[in-house]
């Protein structure tokens, strides 16, 4: 019994080494080790010998069934081996072909201009406050000193939201307009000094070569003990100097808010021909860029501070048009169709 092992062993290896693949090697397998194999045959004649002899049979075939395994184990991997080796020879793989080009995503210009506004204000003492885009009408109109039927409601196309909102007990609401309802709000959550810039989208019913129902603001508030116009010219002249450059001056124009008093809209200096006058500034040598004043006593009260213990400036600007400005683009709709092209020069 003890050759028939040997025999086996030397068998069996023999088949292993000419194996070529997968299925042979099994097949090999099942015959010498399987249930019904070669080696459970031989130990299932064990049975009849006597217990001394059982013992070294015993040790002989479990040497012998762990060789096989070996073995086979040791075919399998040459036959892997093998297979990678004729799949690297057959492919053709040319290292000098160029990478692909991954594509890496930028920050819209409109989202780099409002980071840069907030950053420059940031610089000169400003916080940044929120508030909501659906906005009751109180904060929108009303507390910024425009009455229900004030003829000013019609400066901005005013989106309703559903009147459900008046089911609910909460007032009109509306699509905020602009960003100035966030001075209320700023207000209302702290006592003066308040000194905040309030960046976000604003909503009107406008839609042409100029204007989107969809646009970004950046509103901006200081309300302190003596406030004056002269800061507020201050301000706004350094914010046109850090944003333009060092040669970009302003010019402030009396205007009308109801939610200021005075009122100036502010031109700064064309971009584009540096004050010469061009077709961009109409021949003007300016280019209107925001909208400013002191805050009106009303808006004060409304926002329960004291208009004889305080006053403050505000002003509004339209970050599509300042970004258009800085990087002289003249189609607002750029601004908004996300062409991954035009993007990517920014
Ligand atoms: N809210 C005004 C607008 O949208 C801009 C503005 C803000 C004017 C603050 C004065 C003070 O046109």
């Amino acid at each position: 019994m003890s050759d028939k092992l040997d025999g086996l062993w030397a068998a069996a290896k023999a088949e292993l080494d000419v194996a070529t693949t997968k299925d042979a090697v099994e097949a090999v397998r099942v015959k010498y080790t399987g249930k019904k194999g070669a080696l459970s045959a031989i130990l299932g004649g064990m049975g009849k010998l006597a217990p001394e002899e059982r013992k070294a049979l015993g040790e002989q075939a479990n040497k012998v069934k762990a060789q096989l395994e070996a073995a086979l184990e040791q075919a399998a991997v040459r036959l892997e081996e093998a297979a990678l080796e004729a799949e690297l020879a057959g492919a053709k793989l040319d290292v000098t072909l160029p990478g692909r080009h991954v594509r890496l995503g930028r920050r819209h210009p409109v989202s780099q201009t409002l980071d840069d506004i907030v950053a420059t204000f940031a610089r000169l003492g400003f916080d940044v406050a929120q508030g909501p885009e659906i906005e009751l009408d109180w904060f929108n109109f009303e507390a910024l000193n425009v009455p229900a039927d004030h003829p000013a409601r019609d400066m901005q196309d005013t989106f309703y939201v559903d009147a459900q909102w008046l089911a609910k007990g909460v007032g009109p609401t509306v699509l905020r307009t602009h960003t100035s309802p966030v001075q209320i709000r700023t207000m209302l959550a702290q006592k003066p000094p308040v000194r905040a810039v309030m960046p976000g989208r604003v909503y009107r019913k406008d839609s042409d070569q100029t204007h989107t129902p969809m646009f970004h603001q950046v509103e901006g508030l200081y309300v302190d003990r003596h406030v004056t116009f002269a800061e507020l010219k201050g301000t706004l002249d350094a914010f046109a100097k850090a944003f333009f450059g060092a040669k970009a001056k302003t010019r402030f124009r009396p205007s009308f808010f109801p939610f200021t008093e005075p009122s100036a809209e502010v031109d700064v200096s064309c971009v584009f021909c540096g004050g010469k006058g061009c077709r961009v500034c109409k021949q003007s040598g300016w280019i209107e860029v925001l909208g400013s004043g002191l805050v009106h006593p009303n808006v004060l009260k409304h926002a329960s501070y004291d208009p004889a213990e305080v006053t403050g400036f505000a002003f509004g600007m339209g970050i599509e048009r300042l970004t258009m400005l800085r990087y002289g683009i003249d189609d607002l709709r750029t601004m908004f169709e996300n062409d991954a092209r035009f993007l990517a020069q920014f």
